[in-house]
């Protein structure tokens, strides 16, 4: 486990879960205290150096939750060292460094993953059934929300979150890779997109709102939106309008995904098995999102997240910030 920091408690439940299959051998942080202490809670080596780490023989995968722009480098040496790799999303901070890293595992035979959580979150999953049901009909429109507060880490200067060298771009960038990510998962190709974006905090070098909007290959409209400056706990809305019934999910609301028949549904029906888990549901995606890459290195086979949906994730993130740029004028990906 490389970067020990905010996240890094959900990877290691993930591997705690899983500890009949995987062991957390080694941590690693720049920050001194910060290895030394992890180390001891876990009982196993801590690194300050990572070029120390790639060199240990008994390391057989490293879990990347590094600030963005050190997830190509570190990524790229972990690679070449012969060790599997899953990163925190985004994958890299370009789209180009992200084929990079793919291609390299593929040439070495090693496992890349990107730590995407969205993949496992229980409504989601819930939602891919009623899709795959095909209890929606055409899907028309499509609509995500992300929000929390990350205004005390975007205040600071000396935190990476806030500058632009160090996260690679602000709620597109961070958030956007969420949104993209689950478009790519459930909906196929985005087509479209034009942005539009705010920033409230002065401290800080990147934006922390947008709105994202676009068309995908099937003519749905999505429109994506995502804050750092609301003080709630971190959630997440989806809402999915079809031509035979909606979707409406909702991480703060009880039950927190439901589905409606038509326009006279008033009610709607709970989708099964997803209860309400306002601080969970984060962790518990995350976790299993671990713990699904821990078993595809042993079980010699992909993981669940295809490092490639990614790289798309990137390239929409790239033609986003690129609109904002062009005065929100509508690109294709
Ligand atoms: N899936 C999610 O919902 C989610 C939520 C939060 C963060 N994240 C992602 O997790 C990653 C980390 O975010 P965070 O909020 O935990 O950041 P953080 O700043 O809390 O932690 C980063 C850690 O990396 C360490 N570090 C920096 N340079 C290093 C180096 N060269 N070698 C070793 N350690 C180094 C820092 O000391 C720090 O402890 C980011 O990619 C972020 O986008 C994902």
């Amino acid at each position: 486990m490389v970067g020990l920091g905010l996240i890094s408690a959900a990877h290691g439940h993930g591997y705690e879960l899983e500890k009949d299959l995987v062991e957390v051998v080694a941590v690693c942080d720049s920050a001194d205290e910060m290895a030394a202490a992890r180390a001891k809670v876990i009982g196993c080596k801590g690194y300050t150096d990572y070029d120390e780490l790639l060199g240990d023989h008994e390391i057989d995968a490293v879990d990347l939750m590094v600030p963005h722009h050190l997830h190509f480098p570190m990524a790229k040496a972990a690679l070449e060292a012969g060790k599997h790799v899953i990163v925190e999303k985004p994958l890299a901070n370009s789209s180009v460094e992200a084929e990079q890293l793919v291609a390299l595992a593929k040439a070495k035979g090693l496992v890349i993953s990107v730590a995407e959580n969205t993949r496992f979150v229980a409504a989601y999953l819930a939602l891919q059934k009623v899709l795959e049901d095909g209890r929606l009909g055409e899907i028309r429109l499509i609509r995500t929300f992300i929000a929390g507060s990350e205004v005390v880490r975007l205040s600071d200067p000396t935190l990476w979150k806030g500058s632009r060298i160090g996260s690679g771009g602000g709620t597109i960038m961070d958030a956007g890779a969420h949104s993209f990510y689950l478009l790519y998962w459930l909906f196929g190709e985005i087509k479209k997109v034009r942005a539009v974006q705010y920033k409230m905090v002065p401290e800080s070098e990147v934006e922390d709102h947008a709105i994202v909007s676009g068309t995908l290959d099937g003519g749905a409209i999505f429109s994506t939106e995502f804050t750092f400056t609301a003080e709630i706990p971190w959630t997440e809305r989806l809402e999915v309008y079809g031509s035979t019934g909606s979707v409406i999910i909702d991480q703060l609301a009880d039950p927190p995904a439901v589905w409606y028949r038509d326009e006279w549904d008033a009610k709607g029906t709970p989708l099964e098995g997803v209860g309400s888990d306002v601080f969970g549901w984060k962790l518990h995606s995350i976790a299993d999102g671990v713990r699904d890459f821990a078993r595809a290195v042993v079980e010699h086979r992909a993981p669940q997240v295809d490092p490639e949906l990614g790289i798309r994730a990137l390239r929409v993130i790239e033609r986003a910030y690129e609109s904002v740029a062009r005065d929100s004028k509508e690109l294709e990906v």
